[in-house]
């Protein structure tokens, strides 16, 4: 083995990749909870694209015979049951685990000098998951995916000049037709996987080339040892977190099974009911909503009266994430030392977060559309009130070393 390790070695740096992404990756010894959903989302990545390729196999990507593969997935492929609810499933999980892993972002100040690139590319890692599973969602060619496309892609009507000729072109007809389904079936399957895979290589490569902040939000590479220059309070990634990282997958596993084996409709949130429909281009489902990931963003839309200016908030509060490093002036990083305004106005934004979530997937009525509107505004006053609070906050003393 020792004599093939050296040949390979010779001739590609095998050794040194490891040792430098994990035997003498030194990571904080007092990575908590937090800290499983970075890997736990490379696990969700590699479920998705395994999964993806079987479905692959015995999908047609055909406006006349997508919905029937599909049914034909479910029903006469070995398997085929388990294959698309892992997928389905999948999409969800996703979703779960990427929010707490920017939520943790959020509580450590994780995005800050020196991590800004980390969470650009982050959020670009976001802004592509939303585009892969928006087009994911058109393929089972149900009620749903014809109608929630249909709706989606109108948005972009709303911008001036660009507007009509930029919808054309991304539905490649002048309705949803098996001309999009082509199109988003091809950027599904090959061109956002690859962007996808990319960034997040990048997003790995930052991390590795800063290192790992923390929950205090010390920089472990400020205290190292005089002669081997290890930090003093960093641990070898693997095996330490290798190991720990076992138990949540084993965690994440079984929450995940328990839905994928006996909820995988997640009661219509995860795959809606109307998608059990076959697509008809002159029948609009009564109320359309976007799966559950999304409808925060829609809850912004609607909250807004006008078409143009509530495309342009919805687009604002994604754009708005992007800044937070720039936003957010103050010098100390975990929550754990930072002041109770933060701390206030950080819960606020995940009551409205989750408030909008839900308002997104309620038929409007004049109540709730006040209530998105209040929501809206929380969610948008949270970078106001960082950017003007965060500058001279009251902090507690930072300790010099982890305190675990
Ligand atoms: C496919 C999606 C993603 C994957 C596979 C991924 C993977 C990872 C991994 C493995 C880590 C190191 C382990 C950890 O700190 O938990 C990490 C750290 C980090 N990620 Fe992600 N990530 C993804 C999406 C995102 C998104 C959407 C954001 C935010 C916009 C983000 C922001 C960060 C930050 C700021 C860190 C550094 C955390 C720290 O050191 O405290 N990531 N990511």
């Amino acid at each position: 083995m020792q004599k093939l390790l050296t040949w390979i070695d010779d001739r590609f740096p095998l050794t040194k990749m490891f040792e430098e992404h994990l035997s003498k990756y030194y990571a904080p010894k007092n990575f908590n909870f937090w800290y499983f959903f970075g890997s736990l989302a490379l696990l969700v990545l590699v479920i998705q694209i395994v999964s993806g390729i079987f479905l692959t196999m015995h999908y047609k990507p055909d406006g006349a015979t997508a919905f029937a593969s599909v049914e034909y997935i479910m029903r006469d492929v070995p398997y085929g049951w388990l294959i698309r609810y892992m997928h389905s499933t999948g999409a969800t999980a996703f979703f779960v685990v990427v929010y707490l892993h920017m939520f943790r972002g959020l509580m450590y100040g994780s995005y800050k000098q020196p991590r800004e690139l980390i969470w650009l590319f982050g959020m670009l890692i976001y802004l592509v998951l939303m585009a892969e599973a928006f087009m994911g969602y058109l393929l089972p060619w149900g009620q749903m995916s014809y109608w929630g496309a249909q709706v989606i892609i109108s948005l972009f009507g709303a911008l001036p000049i660009i507007g009509e000729p930029l919808t054309l072109w991304i539905r490649g007809d002048f309705v949803v037709s098996d001309a999009t389904l082509n199109r988003f079936f091809a950027l599904h399957v090959v061109a956002l996987p690859i962007v996808l895979l990319g960034l997040v290589v990048a997003h790995i490569l930052a991390l590795h080339e800063v290192g790992s902040n923390n929950p205090d939000g010390v920089e472990i590479k400020k205290n190292k040892d005089p002669v081997t220059h290890i930090p003093l309070d960093g641990i070898p990634f693997h095996p330490y977190y290798t190991v720990k990282d076992i138990l949540g997958v084993a965690v994440f596993l079984i929450f995940f099974c328990t839905v994928l084996f006996f909820m995988p409709e997640g009661g219509g949130y995860m795959l809606e009911y109307a998608n059990f429909i076959p697509s008809d281009p002159l029948k609009t489902p009564l109320h359309i909503a976007p799966v559950w990931y999304f409808t925060p963003f829609y809850a912004i839309l609607r909250a807004v009266p006008d078409k143009l200016a509530g495309v342009m908030a919805m687009g604002a509060a994604i754009v708005v994430l992007f800044l937070l490093p720039w936003l957010d002036r103050c010098k100390v990083k975990s929550i754990r030392y930072r002041g109770n305004i933060f701390k206030y106005n950080l819960a606020a934004f995940v009551v409205a977060f989750i408030a909008l979530g839900w308002l997104g997937m309620q038929q409007p009525t004049v109540l709730l559309t006040y209530m998105s509107q209040f929501f809206t505004l929380v969610y948008f006053g949270f970078f106001v009130v960082l950017y003007v609070t965060s500058k001279n906050e009251q902090t507690k003393p930072v300790p010099e070393r982890v305190t675990q």
